[in-house]
Order: C-alpha cells, then structure tokens, then sequence
C-alpha cells in the first residue's frame, strides 16, 4: 500500500486495527502461564534472531492471531512505503521538509544514497575521514596545545542529541577507551555542572567540543562561552581557542562567529536528526576515546541492522516486531511506561538516550496531516540498569497496579569476568522475566506455610510483558546493532500512528518563554504573566538579592 492510500485511513478505520480491538476482548485476560502451558514450544517459537540479537518475545501477552493482526497492520499503515522512503531519501519530515537519512551515515563506501539530486554518501565519508585523521594526531599527542602539552582531557559541551548519544556511547564503550584521557561532557546550564567538569582540569591539556546542530542552542552557547572565558583566562591569550576548541554543527556561519575556524569544524547535514547523530561528528568524542576503528565498527553495527530492517520479512524483523508490541500495549492496554532495563553496568546511560529517542519522536498529538489523534502515542520510557532497579522499583512493576511492559538486555560474556558475578547477574534476568511473567499464585505461597493474613501480600499475579534481548557481548558493533533496533523501533511505532517522528515542535514554547523571562531577571519584571508566575519571579529575584 502507497504512503498516500495508508494515510488517507485514519488508523482507528483500517480494517487491522478493528480486527485487534475485537481481537483484544478476547484475550486480554489470558494468562501467560496459560499461553506456555498450552504451547510447549512457545519459548523458541515466538523468538528472533538476526546480526547477533537474540530476541525472546514469547512472555508477551499475544497469540499467533496477534501477531498475524499486528502484522497486518503494519502492512495496512503503509510502514513497508514508508521505510522505503525513508532509505530513499524523501522529505518524509514533513513539518521540517526534510529528508531523514541517519541510515547514510552508517552506509559503506560505495552506497548511493540520493538527497535533491546529490549522493550523500561520499560527503559522510569525507567527514569521517576528517574526524579520524584528527582523532589519531589528538590520541598519539601529535596535536598540542597552546603552550604545547599534548591533549589528555576532552569536555563535549552539547545537549538532547548533542550531548545524550556522544555520553551514551563513552559510558558504554568504556572498556574500549583510551585510560590516560579523561572525557566529560557537559549539558546542563546550571553553571554546576560546568564548573564541576573542569574544576581539577589543566586548560593547557583540555580540548573542548562544541557539539550543536544549530549552534545557537541557550545552554551549549552560554557553556561555549563560559568554556573560552575559563581557557582564555588560563592561557591568556585569543589565539588558544585554535588549538583548544573544536566545533561540530551544521551551522558554518555561528561557529566562525564564535571564533572557531571552519578547518577545525566538523558538519553534518539537516537530515540528520539531533537525537539520531550519535554517529555522525556528533560521536566526535566517542572517536577520541575508542579510536577510528572502534568507531568504524560501530557504524558496522548500525548498518548491518538498517540493512535487516530494510529487508527481512516482517514477521522476522527485530524493530518491526518490538514496534508492533509496543503499539499492543500502548493503545490496547493502556500500558503509559515502558522500562528499559539493561543487565550491563556500561549501559547504565542507555534509558536517558533511549528517553530522548523515543519520547521527542514518538510524543506527538496530531497525525501527519494535521488531525488531532484519537489513540495513545509515544510511551514513556524509563530505566536503571539491572539489578539495581530490582532494590528501587520493581516492587510497582511486579505487585503495582500498573502494566509496565520491559525490555531486559543482557549479554552472554562479561568485559570484566570476576568471580561469578556475571552468572549472578544473568540469574537475574532471567528470574526477573520468569517471575514477572509466571508469578506466585495464592495456593503456591500458602503451600509455603504462608499464614492466611498473609498471602495476599506474597501473591504475585504475574502476566507482566517482557522482551529478552540476548547478545554475545558488547562490542562496539553490539552497541550499533542495539541503537539501531531502537531507531528503527520507534520508526515503526510513528509509521503506525500517522505521526511525524522526526520534528520536535514541542519543545519550542518553553524556550521562547524562558528567553522572555531572562530579560525580567535581568532588568524590570513586566509583570505580565499568570499570577503564579510573576509571583515566583518575584520571589525569585528578592531571595536572589
Ligand atoms: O531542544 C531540543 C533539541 O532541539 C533536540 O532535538 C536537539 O538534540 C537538542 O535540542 C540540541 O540541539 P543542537 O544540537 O542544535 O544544539
């Protein structure tokens, strides 16, 4: 079906979605302990696999039926048209216009990806070839500093896109990391979060990255500036900045004029989203720290997965059937949160990348044309990686009243084998899975000699959704392959819901209002808000003094 046809029905009338409503009355009370024990074979029946991810669908809440209606829903929602153009570089970024072609930066040499006429693939390669080439003269010392000490710390100072992916990724890819450098990443403007990263730094070793597609963004500016006032006053002298800051953006024009020299810029291109450029010179500082190669193989990674998303059959297609699952709970069963819950200390950042991922693409109330939406979009994500969580929250996720559908990760080697902690670790992913799906009926706990007073506090109903997500080890290509499940995850929800997952309009009401308020902090309050907030200006600027 044509992305026009598909459009053309809204959601709630294709004939897929009718069938599930339907379909949902009739199953929503089954249990999973039902499901497995009438299907032996389900645990390695309802599983995936494809480029080293393991995935284990089978303790959700679904029947083959749903999966047959789920997929026919994909195909009713144009999601093949729409995939396809995606890949092929149509402006399917309506509100923007723009083309979104994060798949062209993790395309091979040699791959003709076409945008107004021009292949794009060879201009990502040449950027690449620039970070790399400036990476190794940073990581062998080659490059020196103003007063000619090598670079030994690097401070990305970046937000949302600019800042989530590039700490993601270092955090994640740790083990892989050059131990004689120090990297940190700045975002917040809370002046804090500044003065902390720099504050035991020698300016004469620290290079700054200043990450922002726009180069205009309040926080990353107002920490640009902060950031070339602390270096100039240490170094004392304007010609420093050369040898000190470094800019990735895709605006030439803002970073000449904060002083930095376009032969030390790093560009990207409007069709890349903020929250879709970790691997784009946005993932400058994941370069430093891992090296050219490392970073090739992460690309490999995302690729090898854009390439199954672009062409396994549906019913084998990692992010289409997590997409589709993730529609089955949202706007089935009213599901609000989805957790995110990776059983690996590294990707201890991976929740927060994933909530600006999923959240700023998929959280939008009108559909591509306009209407307002009659369904549920984008769940909230959340997490802690496991077990942590275990002693904090999943008390509300086992016996709470809320359906919480999680994604466990694990992997099946550790990167730091001590003693047993990796089985341990293991143990409990797969417990959590088994005793979230399976529970603890009453005549089990009061078989354990519960008194009777107490079985209702020890019962666990269980029926709560999970998918497992098992790969070998992380890798730098592990990492790539599981960024990109998600990209292309949450592309298959938008395509569903009829939404632009690409725009982002949401956050601009409050950047304008907070520019407005600025001005009032700064000289007279104008008095002309809500009475809430020109009292708490109020209040503000006396306690302030
Ligand atoms: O405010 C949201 C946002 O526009 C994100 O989409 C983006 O990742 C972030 O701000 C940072 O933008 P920039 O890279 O232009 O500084």
């Amino acid at each position: 079906m044509s992305i026009d046809t598909a459009l053309t029905t809204p959601l709630t009338k294709l004939a897929a979605w009718k069938a599930l409503e339907d379909h949902f009355k009739k199953i929503s009370k089954q249990h999973l302990r039902d499901l497995f024990a009438n299907d032996p074979d389900r645990g390695t029946r309802l599983t995936a696999e494809a480029e080293g991810i393991y995935l284990d669908y089978s303790k959700h809440r679904i029947t083959d039926e749903t999966l047959k209606l789920l997929l026919q829903l994909a195909e009713e929602s144009g999601l093949k048209a729409r995939l396809d153009a995606m890949f092929s570089g149509e402006k399917i970024n309506i509100t923007e216009k723009r083309a979104v072609l994060h798949v062209a930066l993790r395309a091979p040499k040699g791959e003709k990806i076409v945008v107004d006429g021009e292949d794009v693939v060879p201009a990502v390669h040449e950027v690449l070839d620039r970070m790399a080439a400036f990476s190794e003269r940073i990581r062998s010392g080659e490059w020196k500093g103003h007063t000619g000490k090598p670079i030994k710390n690097v401070i990305n100072i970046g937000i949302g896109g600019s800042d989530l992916g590039p700490v993601m990724a270092y955090e994640a890819l740790r083990h892989y990391s050059r131990r004689d450098m120090t990297f940190r990443f700045v975002s917040n403007v809370d002046g804090t979060d500044f003065a902390e990263a720099t504050h035991d730094l020698d300016a004469e070793e620290t290079l700054f990255i200043i990450s922002s597609k726009t180069f205009t963004t309040l926080e990353t500016m107002t920490n640009a500036h902060t950031a070339r006032d602390w270096a100039l006053k240490k170094l004392g002298d304007a010609k420093a900045v050369a040898k000190h800051f470094v800019a990735v953006s895709t605006n030439a024009e803002e970073v000449t004029k904060f002083g930095i020299d376009t032969a030390n810029m790093f560009g990207f291109w409007d069709w890349v989203g903020g929250r879709y450029s970790m691997d784009s010179a946005i993932g400058l500082s994941t370069m430093l720290a891992v090296g050219p190669d490392n970073f090739k193989k992460l690309l490999a990674g995302f690729h090898s997965i854009d390439e199954h998303f672009r062409t396994a059959p549906f019913e084998k297609n990692l992010p289409v059937l997590m997409g589709l699952l993730s529609v089955w709970y949202n706007d089935f069963f009213d599901a609000q949160t989805v957790a995110v819950l990776p059983y690996d200390q590294y990707l201890k950042r991976f929740p927060a990348y994933l909530q600006q991922l999923t959240m700023e693409s998929n959280g939008k109330h009108v559909t591509l044309s306009g209407e307002h939406v009659t369904y549920e979009t984008g769940p909230i994500f959340w997490g802690e990686p496991g077990t942590n969580g275990q002693h904090s929250f999943y008390q509300l996720i086992h016996q709470g009243t809320k359906l919480i559908p999680c994604d466990f990760i694990g992997f099946a080697k550790t990167l730091n084998p001590l003693g047993n902690h990796h089985d341990l670790l293991m143990a409990n992913v797969f417990a959590q899975t088994e005793a979230l799906a399976f529970g603890k009926t009453a005549e089990e706990v009061k078989a354990e000699g519960t008194p009777d007073w107490l079985v209702p506090h020890r019962v666990f109903e269980g029926n709560r959704p999970t998918n497992t997500i098992l790969m070998e080890e992380l890798t730098p290509e592990a990492l790539g392959k599981l960024v990109a499940l998600y990209e292309h995850s949450v592309f298959t929800q938008g395509a569903i819901w009829q939404i632009d997952s690409f725009d982002q309009w949401g956050v601009e009401l409050g950047k304008v209002l907070a520019k407005r308020i600025i001005g009032e902090l700064e000289g007279p309050a104008s008095g002309k808000h809500d009475s809430s907030t020109n009292t708490l200006i109020a209040r503000y600027k006396k306690q302030r003094g």
